[in-house]
């Protein structure tokens, strides 16, 4: 049975409790300057078509790290794995140099920070971006991919990040 009080209260009150039921992966979008890379870690990130091929991630209006990324064009979506929860929460604060002593590599296609030992990793150039709200929705073409497949997965559920396994 639904908790009637839910129906009745104003949609902002509840909406996170409710939509964080809903697994997602940890995606860490990093790009802009590569002298200072900026990067985020984010929920939404999703594959949308194979022809092309594009996928799509929401970034909050409120990001620090988004405009220095968009005005570059690119970023390489991270998709983190088991064991990576430290680099999630360091790329989920906002501010500080989120780098330091992070290992990473020039991805392939645009040089986006590649991070080490990520479960996979997309290598987009910008596409579109559309008005969502208090998002940004962002579609990035898919230039190059990689994925390892004995690596386990990060997912965040109910506010917790935690290895899916
Ligand atoms: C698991 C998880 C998922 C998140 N998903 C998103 C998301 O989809 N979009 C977004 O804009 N922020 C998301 N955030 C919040 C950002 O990571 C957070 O606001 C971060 O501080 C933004 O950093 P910035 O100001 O450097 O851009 C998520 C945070 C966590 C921990």
């Amino acid at each position: 049975m639904p908790d009637r009080s839910e129906l009745t209260r104003p949609i902002s009150e509840h909406f996170r409790t409710v939509l964080g039921r809903l697994p997602t992966g940890v995606v860490v979008v990093a790009g802009g300057d590569r002298e200072h890379p900026s990067g985020l870690v984010v929920g939404s990130f999703m594959s949308v078509s194979l022809e092309p091929p594009l996928v799509a991630v929401c970034v909050s209006r409120t990001s620090t790290s988004w405009p220095a990324i968009e005005a570059e064009g690119r970023f390489c979506a991270n998709v983190l794995g088991e064991g990576q929860e430290e680099l999630a929460r360091r790329f989920a604060r906002s501010g500080g140099d989120k780098f330091a002593g992070v290992g990473w590599s020039p991805a392939p296609a645009t040089g986006s920070p590649l991070l080490d030992d990520v479960a996979a990793w997309i290598d987009c150039r910008i596409y579109q971006r559309y008005e969502a709200g208090d998002h940004w929705l962002v579609l990035g073409e898919v230039l190059e991919l990689h994925g390892l497949a004995e690596s386990g997965a990060l997912v965040f559920h109910s506010g917790v990040i935690r290895p899916l396994s």
